[in-house]
């Protein structure tokens, strides 16, 4: 049976291209469980999930809860807005506490960058990483890659165009991670200020008008501006930002053939995206979130392997 490589899924950057194909191979055969009237397998009946969430999410909690009982885990969730890390309570106690309740793996989403690399030097646990503040976030990218695959059939020699505050996004970085392995061509469009200016030394081309890379792109993926990630201001209005690279019908109209669009959520709508793109034919956005559910249980079912590997 086909391994990852990896002990953990802390980032994409660390996947091999194989490691990739086997998770949606994988996924494929979850997919196919989840069409069925009977939705759950027994591949987890051993194995306990705790889904440690230090940041908001509706998405990626939910999706793990669900890929998670799908596959028949023991699942205990924890919120940090009400434990007691409002006391003072550290990320490596409250973990060292939750698994001397004998969990097996850890989906952690935390604000900064780096925390679940940390925790995989200190703990025994599986860890998935859910999205690290700025950082990376492999479950979205899989699932992105995974149903631009389902549209396009391969990745080899598509054109991606990632829109929006590139600077603060963990989405955008695992995308471009995933897709260049798979053989898609990137190319990042935004305001200056919300490009890093180092972006190109990851092979990514660069462009400061929408038209232009939506003209150049087969599929578009829409951020969202984090607002909540700025110290200071970048752009200077939403209603300025929108003007110049929200996607509006008319926006795609103006294009010969414009690309599939895409989006990870909380969608703002009429900022980045209006409605009528966001709802319409052109959008895999519902897409994305169902393909999620059969790539998160891809991964728990391959890292609950190793355990089993292990012991
Ligand atoms: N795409 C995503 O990470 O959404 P949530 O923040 O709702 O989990």
């Amino acid at each position: 049976m086909a391994r990852l490589s990896t002990d953990h899924l802390l980032g994409i950057r660390p996947l091999t291209p194989d490691d990739i194909e086997i998770i949606f191979r994988t996924a494929d055969e979850f997919k196919a469980v989840l069409q069925r009237p009977i939705k759950k397998v027994p591949s987890l009946r051993d194995i306990t999930v705790a889904n440690l969430f230090f940041e908001n999410s509706t998405r990626t909690r939910l999706s793990f809860e669900l890929a998670e009982k799908r596959l028949s885990a023991d699942v205990i969730n924890f919120s940090a807005s009400t434990s007691s890390v409002k006391k003072g309570e550290s990320l490596l106690d409250t973990v060292k506490n939750i698994l001397s309740m004998k969990v097996d793996m850890i989906v952690l989403r935390h604000p900064e960058p780096g925390a679940p690399h940390f925790l995989s030097r200190h703990i025994e646990a599986r860890i998935i990483n859910a999205g690290d503040g700025t950082h990376e976030h492999p479950t979205q990218a899989l699932l992105d890659a995974y149903t631009l695959r389902e549209v396009f059939g391969t990745l080899e020699g598509r054109k991606i165009a990632i829109v929006g505050d590139i600077r603060h996004s963990r989405v955008a970085l695992s995308n471009i991670y995933c897709l260049q392995k798979l053989g898609a061509e990137i190319m990042v469009v935004g305001p200056p200020t919300l490009i890093p200016p180092t972006i190109d030394a990851l092979g990514v081309r660069v462009s400061y008008r929408l038209r232009e890379a939506l003209e150049w792109a087969d599929a578009a993926n829409v951020l969202r501006i984090q607002l909540e990630r700025q110290r200071v201001r970048y752009i200077p209005s939403l209603r300025e930002y929108a003007r110049y690279f929200g996607i509006s019908r008319a926006t795609l109209d103006a294009i010969q053939s414009p690309p599939i669009i895409m989006h990870p959520g909380p969608i703002n709508r009429g900022v980045e995206l209006d409605s009528d793109v966001a709802d319409s034919s052109a959008s895999v956005i519902l897409q994305q979130v169902e393909n999620g559910v059969a790539i998160r249980m891809a991964v728990l079912f391959l890292l609950a392997q190793k355990i089993r590997q292990s012991v």
